[in-house]
């Protein structure tokens, strides 16, 4: 296994990946050399795994970052409860063949506390995921684009980063805040890893029991019916799929919808009609204790 390097300060970062671009460099002096960046906040699992797996197969030198961004959360208590789980995250890490570990305390983020000029998601940040969490796409887009700052190649290099497409409109913000403000980053959107009985990874998946577990499998089982008639040029019929999973005992749907995959705007789906183009099924639950989202591209 390989074990990765694990830097803590800004000043780190900029000279070990300099060192590791001049390294791949010299390697293959024929072509520009390439760094991936994975952001996280840790409590890593099969998903992240997938994550650096993309990583690491089409970059020369892989870092991961590994920081729970306070900006996020707005509620105190969840960010208190955020599992921290860094030795187990260095070993996923190692596993997965990631170079460098960026693993910064806060005050190295936010020096002097908390920064009084933040990005604004806009109003593609006020909907879905953003309706229930108020400021947390302007949290996401601050510190990924502070990740972007601090782990950009310091040498000539193409730079990549990579999201989890279960997170579709965080991924679908960041590539909006890439375009509008000249990010120069290529972003991936990595598929959705799910357990061989169909729930989506998530760290959330552990506050589960067994019987909440099961019920939540109603919402792949949902997506995957529209998936289906989307493949099959059927009209996706999508109050059918929202009233599956709003007879299923303990779960509580909050929203379900088909929308433009780059806006996340509602599209229309008239009744009985095939979907025209692509799409995106976006949807959030709450089991238990916990809130679920999954999507699925359509078709
Ligand atoms: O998806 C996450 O884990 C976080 O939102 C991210 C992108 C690492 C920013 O803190």
């Amino acid at each position: 296994m390989n074990t990765p390097r694990l830097v803590t300060t800004a000043a780190e970062l900029r000279a070990a990946t300099t060192e590791l671009l001049h390294k791949a460099a010299a390697a293959d002096p024929s072509r520009v050399p390439s760094l991936a960046l994975v952001p996280t906040m840790g409590a890593l699992h099969e998903g992240h795994a997938s994550l650096m797996g993309a990583a690491r197969a089409d970059n020369d030198v892989v870092t991961a970052s590994v920081f729970v961004n306070p900006l996020q959360f707005d509620d105190p208590a969840d960010l208190e409860r955020y599992p921290r789980t860094l030795d187990a995250d260095l070993e996923l890490l190692g596993r997965a063949g990631v170079d460098l570990v960026f693993a910064p305390s806060e005050e190295e983020m936010y020096p002097g506390g908390a920064p009084l000029v933040r990005l604004s998601a806009g109003t593609m940040g006020t909907r879905w995921e953003g309706a229930v969490r108020p400021g947390h796409f302007d949290g996401v887009l601050t510190v990924v684009a502070k990740l972007f700052h601090l782990a950009a190649p310091p040498v000539p290099a193409r730079f990549r980063a990579y999201f989890g497409q279960k997170d579709a409109q965080q991924v679908a913000l960041i590539r909006r805040m890439v375009a509008d403000l000249n990010f120069d980053v290529e972003v991936t959107g990595v598929p959705i890893v799910r357990a061989a009985d169909g729930l989506a990874e998530s760290s959330r998946n552990r506050f589960l029991d067994a019987g909440q577990r099961q019920a939540a499998l109603v919402l792949s089982r949902a997506l995957h019916l529209l998936k289906e008639r989307a493949a099959a040029g059927q009209p996706l019929d999508l109050p059918a799929a929202v009233e599956l999973v709003s007879a299923q005992p303990g779960v509580e749907l909050d929203y379900f919808e088909v929308v433009d995959p780059q806006t996340l705007e509602p599209l229309p789906a008239p009744a009985g009609e095939p979907l025209a183009g692509t799409a995106l099924a976006l949807l959030a639950a709450r089991v238990g204790p916990v809130r679920l989202i999954d999507n699925a591209l359509l078709p």
